[in-house]
């Protein structure tokens, strides 16, 4: 299915509001899950085949036909809904990286920003498109890798928001991501969302970590905030790290990567 770009004209770039200082990593109030306790994003990973190729849009697009999608939550994350109510970033050109069917996008698009949304899987790409089209939302849905958005999308977004699209690629992929987020950022733009740290190995969702994104990340860009949001849907509770990075004003470079540092 080829790209469908549609929706309301580019903006003029501007600096989204700087949000507050980097504060310390906090946890949310209440008990860390437990080790090993069942979530149904796990339930549902488990059933998915094991050492499949997450890098295949077909995987994917497999996953969705047969309901093997418990990541979906029918809803924006509530950690990205209230970090658009406190304004950290006023209406922009927001890129949002493995959307799904579109429910952070649409999130955003209510709110004003001009939304590019960005998945290869056909499914996710045509139901992000009927939610728009049923409720009134101009959005862009680009049936694309997002390995490949570099260099056509080059500079064009002044915020990329994450959500479980990092810990869906194949983990040795993640230097590549992090230059691709970049690339597509103008200079102080701001990549922000939730890192998943989920409990099960060896399929998507793949974990990570604090010191895994601090150093991924560190080239290309300035950590404002990490934290654990104490209003992650309920199985996640306790397992995500909400940030906000801001890139830097220098180009990236792809020795840049933070690889070994
Ligand atoms: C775990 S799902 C999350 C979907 C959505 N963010 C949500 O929270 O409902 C990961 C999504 O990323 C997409 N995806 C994975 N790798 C991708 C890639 N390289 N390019 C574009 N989309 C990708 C998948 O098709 C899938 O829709």
């Amino acid at each position: 299915m080829p790209d469908e770009p549609s929706g309301s004209s580019p903006r003029a770039p501007r600096d989204p509001p700087v949000p507050s200082p980097c504060p310390p990593l906090s946890r949310p109030a209440g008990p860390e899950p437990a080790p090993g306790s069942a979530a149904p994003t796990a339930t549902a990973a488990s059933r998915r085949t094991p050492g499949a190729d997450v890098s295949a849009p077909g995987t994917w697009e497999g996953w969705y036909r047969t309901g093997e999608d418990g990541w979906d939550k029918g809803a924006v994350a509530p950690p990205l809904a209230r970090l658009a109510a406190e304004g950290v970033l006023a209406p922009c050109r927001l890129a949002v990286l493995g959307c799904g069917r579109g429910h952070d996008a649409l999130h955003f698009a209510r709110l004003g920003f001009d939304v590019t949304a960005v998945d290869f899987a056909e499914t996710a790409c045509r139901e992000a498109r009927s939610r728009a089209a049923a409720s009134g939302l101009a959005l862009t849905v680009l049936q694309r890798d997002v390995f490949t958005l570099a260099p056509a999308y080059e500079g064009t977004f002044d915020a990329v928001l994450e959500h479980t699209c990092f810990c869906a690629i194949d983990p040795s992929r993640r230097p590549d991501y992090a230059r691709v987020v970049a690339a597509l950022l103008r200079p102080r733009g701001l990549h922000f969302g939730l890192f998943f740290r989920p409990l099960e190995p060896g399929n998507p969702p793949f974990t990570t970590d604090e010191e895994e994104v601090r150093r991924l990340f560190r080239a290309g860009f300035e950590l404002l905030r990490l934290e654990v949001p104490p209003d992650s849907f309920e199985p996640r509770r306790g397992r995500e790290l909400l940030f906000v990075f801001r890139r830097r004003e220098g180009l990236h470079r792809p020795a840049d990567s933070g690889q070994g540092t």
